[in-house]
């Protein structure tokens, strides 16, 4: 295997786009990438949750002779399956009722540039078949003409779920496939970057010190070796939040392993990542089953709240230190955000998911997944992107759900 060393061009990608560590693993997968670029072959990004696999595309399109050209990122799970076609390849005026003029669609608006399909994984088998033909000759048709068009594309995709098991659920097309992994490049978990946790946790942190004009935070040696001993389930995007936390609620202190641990949720099955080759592949099955036990695991919480709440203010209800902790956050939220340092969720579903108040005499566990799901589009003021976050759950499920219980 060659020496991965870092090169000038290593160091002037990594200072370009602010990503931070040195573990041999993460410069691998940048020199991979640097080596890519100038080849015109399309590269899937592969790697757990939270782990930068975003910057690999820019990488890639900012050192091939395309950088001059368009840079498109599109997010695969957070169209409609209804529109997405016409989003990627465009459509022609009349094409379908809403469609009153012809649209461009991402491949003709990127030609010569870099299109990255991230979240690949969750491409309708339609539009996989469109694409391989994009892959295969560079030819698209328009949604409703039956005129055969060119472009000049290269392709970098991104996925956490396991391909291989897509494909032999019968989910993603075996010759798209191996069409989009040309080359494969893993981007390593957290966990396996040793000191670069210390390193990145610096980073947020004085960057959230400088954020909110807040007194720096130091690490003590154990603290340090807790935070690179965890296991980041949700990777650098886990470390990030847990950080901001810490920057903000222990601010000018020396943060000591005890009070690191308690802003590190203890790592539970059901919150466990989509692992690369693991079982836990992206599916609508799996996120229905994740929804379901966040329906039950908030349930739980609220009989717990009730009861800690009930011990020390036996006149209060439920209800009342909800309405409460919407009008002040405070009370009842920071003793929320007190227990979910416990959870494995960020920090704004932290804060946000226990105002909830409990369904009132919920009967089944839809009427539960409604009710959640309507509550989180109301938070979002009607933002799907927002409250499809909040939910864990891709966009298109979302839409989906809302579809199916008129929620529109
Ligand atoms: N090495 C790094 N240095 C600095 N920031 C990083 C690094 N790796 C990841 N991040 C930050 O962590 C967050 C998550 O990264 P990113 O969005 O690329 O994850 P991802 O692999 O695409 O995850 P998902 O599969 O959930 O989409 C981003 O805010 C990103 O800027
Ligand atoms: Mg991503």
């Amino acid at each position: 295997m060659q020496i991965i060393q870092q090169s000038q061009e290593v160091l002037q990608a990594k200072q370009r786009l602010g990503i931070v560590g040195n573990a041999p693993a993460l410069t691998a997968a940048i020199v991979r990438a640097i080596q890519v670029a100038p080849i015109d072959m399309s590269v899937l990004v592969i790697g757990e949750s939270g782990a930068g696999k975003e910057f690999f595309p820019k990488i890639i399109h900012a050192f091939s002779p395309r950088k001059h050209n368009k840079y498109i990122a599109v997010n695969c799970g957070a169209i409609p399956e209804g529109t997405i076609d016409s989003e990627l390849f465009g459509h022609e005026k009349g094409a379908f009722t809403s469609a009153i003029s012809a649209r461009k669609g991402y491949f003709e608006e990127a030609n010569g540039g870099t299109i990255f399909l991230d979240e690949v994984a969750e491409l309708p088998l339609t539009t996989q078949a469109r694409l391989l033909r994009v892959l295969e000759s560079g030819e698209y048709i328009k949604v409703g003409s039956s005129e055969v068009q060119k472009t000049n594309i290269r392709i970098v995709a991104a996925t956490n779920v396991d391909m291989a098991k897509a494909v032999r659920e019968g989910k993603f097309r075996e010759d798209l496939y191996y069409r989009l992994s040309g080359v494969q490049i893993p981007v390593p978990p957290l966990r396996e970057r040793g000191n670069d946790v210390v390193l990145l946790a610096r980073k947020f942190a004085a960057d959230c010190a400088d954020k909110y004009n807040l007194p720096a935070i130091n690490f003590t040696e154990s603290a340090k070796n807790a935070l690179m001993s965890y296991r980041w389930p949700g990777n650098v995007r886990q470390l990030k939040n847990v950080i901001e936390q810490v920057a903000i609620f222990e601010a000018g202190t020396e943060v000591t392993e005890e009070s690191i641990r308690q802003y590190m949720p203890v790592v539970s099955e059901s919150f466990a990542p989509t692992v690369i080759g693991g079982e836990e592949a992206h599916s609508y099955a799996k996120e229905r089953e994740a929804l379901f036990k966040m329906i039950f695991r908030l349930q739980h919480e609220i009989d717990e709240l009730k009861q800690m709440i009930g011990a020390t203010h036996p006149s209060f209800g439920i209800k009342a230190i909800a309405e409460h902790s919407e009008s002040t956050d405070t009370g009842i939220s920071s003793l929320v955000r007190l227990r979910h340092k416990d959870d494995d969720f960020t920090p704004a579903e932290q804060v946000e998911m226990p105002i909830d108040e409990p369904v009132e005499n919920p009967t089944t566990l839809e009427d539960n997944e409604r009710e959640l799901i309507k509550r989180a589009l109301e938070r979002n003021d009607g933002r799907r992107g927002a409250a499809a976050k909040e939910l864990k759950i891709s966009e298109r499920t979302l839409y989906r759900k809302i579809k199916e219980y008129g929620l529109e």
